[in-house]
């Protein structure tokens, strides 16, 4: 696998679009959750704004993340930073590619539960949720452990694109 000496500005903007369109997930569920609510009970959601928003801007993170995936797997990553314990290495190597699994599997389990009715999509939907911030709590963490104690300035890779 090729070694790039960084993060292209596609990556870049790809991981802060992504980042915000998650954010916005997490804020504005509650109509799409009161909505499930009613079709679980049998019953029909009325149109909401806020349901389509729920639908397509998760769609939109799905195919944003594939994209971002082929383009990690086309260009490679960059090795990570030498002060970096070698233990560390291979957790953040593994909630890298957890965060593509979730990404992926969060807008396939809703549209399993909302477009096809099957009520467990939404159970896993659910727990797929957490692991999500739970992960990213850990990323956010990892991110300020480089940043000020091993003082390895690894912000930067997400906001210079490579030259
Ligand atoms: C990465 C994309 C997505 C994220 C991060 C996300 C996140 C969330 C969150 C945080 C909730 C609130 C759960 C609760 O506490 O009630 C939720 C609920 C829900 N989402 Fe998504 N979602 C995404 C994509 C989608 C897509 C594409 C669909 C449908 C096509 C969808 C359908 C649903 C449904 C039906 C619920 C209600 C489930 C329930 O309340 O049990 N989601 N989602
Ligand atoms: C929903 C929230 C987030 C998700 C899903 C996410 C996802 C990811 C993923 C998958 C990578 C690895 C990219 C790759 O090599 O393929 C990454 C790298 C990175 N993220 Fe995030 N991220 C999130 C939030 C944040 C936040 C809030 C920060 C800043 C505090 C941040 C800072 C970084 C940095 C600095 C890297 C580069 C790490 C490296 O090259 O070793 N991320 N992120």
């Amino acid at each position: 696998m090729a070694r790039p000496a960084g993060y292209t500005l596609t990556q870049i903007r790809l991981h802060w679009i992504i980042v915000l369109l998650v954010a916005a997930q997490y804020l504005l569920h509650d109509t799409i959750s009161e909505a499930w609510d009613v079709v679980r009970d049998g019953g029909e959601a009325a149109f909401h704004p806020l349901i389509a928003q729920h639908v397509l801007l998760g769609a939109l993170v799905g195919l944003l993340t594939v994209w971002r995936l082929i383009l990690r797997l086309v260009h490679g990553v960059q090795p990570p930073p030498d002060a970096e314990h070698k233990a560390l290495k291979s957790v953040a190597h593994a909630t890298h590619w957890a965060f593509y699994v979730l990404l992926i599997l969060l807008p396939v389990s809703g549209a399993m539960a909302w477009f096809g009715g099957f009520g467990p999509g939404a159970s896993v939907h659910n727990v797929l949720k957490i692991a999500l911030l739970a992960l990213t709590v850990l990323h956010i963490l990892a991110a300020l452990y480089h940043q000020f104690v091993l003082r390895t300035n690894l912000m930067a890779r997400m906001k210079r694109p490579m030259t």
